[in-house]
């Protein structure tokens, strides 16, 4: 199948599957997980890993060709290298990576790196370790530094390095972060803050933006060139004259939906087409009681269906935006509709 690629209403293809292992974290990044205990997903609803490579397969064969493990914190999830192995070995799949925050790289790196997996992305906002204990409310940074060094001694390359910026945080640090992945080959990439669930606090006054993200690196580091754009991934790509690379994810200030190829699976098996959506569609009961055929029909119709461009509806609110969640919602709600839980 996908000589013909499966489209939605908009013309966008299927191909990109975000798939969270587990809706748990070991940090508390305040635009995140802002309050200290959740309600979580019901144990006897999480697939098993079994299941979540046999729902990776099935989306595979609908087109997908890039497969990103998520969390929560992925690596909380026992015997990931399994579902790594399992994945690796479909043949058309193009791309294995995992979004982490790197803590538990120096134990997992190797038997992730063995098992097949591609690449990695770390999640790392400030070089400062009080800020970083602030945000996170954890006192790990050391654990994150080593994670970042176990992976390029593990043999993984072209890491990339996720930094949330958010003014009045962490905006004297860009060039400094910039520096530091320059120095270990690891692409940056400056996210815009997002009014995600999860992101209680968020205010538009917090958001630093693309064009002043570029202002500040340009007054550091010189000259700035943008790269042309090589698929649909979320990242607008430069270079410095130094020819070093570096990312910035605006879908606050510029939203990228026109060209979203991407879907996101959460630990107890519902697919959520996108990142805004309040509502999912269950796969899990769907693979236990009828098996692939079934969950494979539901993936064509559905997506044949979708209209979705949740950054650009919350764009067009202006001034009226605020988080997508209630400030002060009660952390025991639907678990579902926290970004923790669709792993970003
Ligand atoms: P690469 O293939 O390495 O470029 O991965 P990626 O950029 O798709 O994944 P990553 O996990 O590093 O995501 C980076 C940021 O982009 C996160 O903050 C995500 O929430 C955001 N992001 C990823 N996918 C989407 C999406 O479909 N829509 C929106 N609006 N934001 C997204
Ligand atoms: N805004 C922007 N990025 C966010 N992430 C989590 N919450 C937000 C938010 N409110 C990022 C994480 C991680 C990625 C998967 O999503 O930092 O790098
Ligand atoms: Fe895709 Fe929704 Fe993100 Fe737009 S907001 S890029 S439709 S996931």
């Amino acid at each position: 199948m996908s000589d013909s690629p499966l489209l939605d209403r908009r013309g966008r293809p299927l191909r990109q599957l975000r798939l969270s292992v587990t809706d748990r974290c070991n940090l508390r990044c305040q635009y995140c997980m802002p309050e200290e205990d959740y309600a979580w997903l019901p144990r006897p609803q999480i697939l098993s890993l079994e299941e979540l490579a046999r729902l990776a397969a099935v989306f595979v064969s609908c087109g997908v060709r890039g497969v990103r493990l998520t969390g929560g914190e992925p690596l909380l999830r026992k015997n990931l290298p399994e579902l790594v192995a399992r994945l690796a070995e479909l043949p058309e799949l193009e791309d294995l990576a995992l979004t982490t925050n790197a803590v538990h790289l120096p134990a997992h790196a190797r038997a992730l790196r063995a098992a097949g997996l591609k690449r990695l992305t770390v999640s790392l906002d400030t070089l400062d370790p009080q800020r970083f204990a602030h945000l996170t409310r954890r006192d790990r940074f050391d654990e994150v530094l080593a994670g970042i060094d176990a992976a390029a001694e593990a043999g993984f390359r072209g890491t990339k390095l996720n930094v949330v910026v958010q003014r009045d945080f962490n905006v004297d640090e860009l060039p400094a972060l910039l520096r530091f992945g320059r120095e270990r080959g690891i692409e940056v990439r400056f996210i815009e803050y997002m009014d995600v669930g999860g992101a209680t606090a968020w205010t538009q006054q917090m958001v630093y933006s693309r064009a002043e993200i570029l202002e500040d690196l340009r007054e550091a580091w010189g000259e700035i060139t943008e790269l042309p754009r090589r698929d649909a991934a979320p990242a607008d790509r430069f270079q410095l004259e130094d020819g070093t690379v570096f990312g910035i994810i605006a879908s606050t200030t510029q939203p990228f939906c026109s060209s979203c190829d991407r879907s996101r699976v959460t630990a107890d098996g519902t697919w959520f087409r996108c990142l805004y959506a309040r509502q999912g569609t269950s796969l899990r009961e769907l693979l236990r009681d009828q098996g692939e055929e079934a969950v494979r029909a539901c993936i064509v119709e559905t997506w044949s269906a979708r209209r979705d461009a949740g950054a650009e509806e919350r764009f067009a609110l202006k001034e009226r935006r605020g988080p997508l969640q209630n400030p002060g919602r009660p952390a025991d709600e639907d678990p579902l509709l926290e970004m923790r839980t669709r792993g970003g």
